[in-house]
């Protein structure tokens, strides 16, 4: 695994100009968060020795090299998810090359429903907890030590000053920023009106089929994590409304622009 790792990262480092300061992971319809980057490389992941290819729709398969707000930014554009057949540690693979690359902070997106009646379709939440109902914990196995713990501390792995950051700004921009819990599962089902309530219940606000275990590995290796989610559909166990993928694309790309906007805002204040 780590020599997977390094030789990725090698390649990559051969053809990036500097090493990055941020990774980030844009998820379902949210690719064009990268338009607001000077870009310099965009790197296909096919081409990057044992890096997994992402085959969604809305999902693209880049890696872009560049700059935002003269912040060094290395980007995901697509992402690899359990219900596609990928193993945890396919999944979170670009996360140590990022690490190994130089970058200390992460900065995550993914379409999410929403259970919180606060909320409606369209709303950005920014992630203060999660919780993996995956089944799994993409740190089983052999601990890699030279990034991190066996026994990983999760008291506090959405950053306070990065998420206080994120509100200020959110409001500065008008944007109505939601806070809340992220529930991370498999998919590739929906969630039944049973599900929800018992989500709920355990205390999520949202509820999505990625995010968690990139959020744990990037948590391992020291990274400082910033997680915004985009609201897409909203899950009412009494009013259940069916959900369409298209929907949920074309939401997150509504959502897009504000999103990128309040990341960057964030970039701007990072040291
Ligand atoms: N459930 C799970 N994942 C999702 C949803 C949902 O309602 N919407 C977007 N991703």
């Amino acid at each position: 695994m780590l020599e997977k790792i390094y030789k990725a990262a090698e390649f990559i480092e051969s053809i990036i100009k500097y090493p990055p300061d941020i990774g980030m992971i844009t998820g379902t319809g949210l690719g064009n968060l990268t338009g607001r980057m000077i870009v310099d490389n965009r790197i296909a992941y096919k081409d990057i020795p044992y890096f997994p290819v992402s085959t969604v729709i809305g999902h693209d398969g880049f890696l872009v090299a560049g700059t935002i707000s003269r912040k060094r930014v290395l980007a995901m554009e697509g992402r690899f998810h359990l219900y596609e057949g990928y193993s945890p540690s396919e999944i979170t693979f670009p996360i140590r090359i990022m690490k190994k690359l130089g970058a200390k902070y992460l900065f995550i997106s993914s379409a999410a429903g929403g259970f919180n009646p606060m909320f409606k379709a369209g709303d950005l939440m920014v992630v203060d907890d999660h919780i993996n109902f995956t089944g799994i914990d993409p740190l089983t196995g052999p601990n890699l030590d030279e990034f991190g713990p066996r026994f990983l501390d999760m008291s506090r792995v959405y950053d306070p000053g990065l998420i206080l950051i994120a509100k200020n700004n959110a409001m500065k921009l008008e944007i109505d920023l939601k806070q809340g819990v992220y529930m991370g599962i498999t998919g590739p089902c929906l969630e039944t009106p049973s599900e929800v309530r018992f989500m709920r219940m355990l205390g999520a606000d949202a509820v999505g089929m990625s995010t968690v275990h990139e959020v744990i590995v990037a948590k391992h290796c020291g990274l400082k994590i910033m997680a915004i989610v985009v609201i897409t559909d909203m899950d009412l166990p009494d009013c259940m409304e069916e959900v369409k993928v298209e929907k949920v694309i074309k939401i997150a790309k509504a959502a897009s622009p504000l999103l990128s906007a309040l990341w960057e805002s964030v970039i701007k204040e990072l040291p």
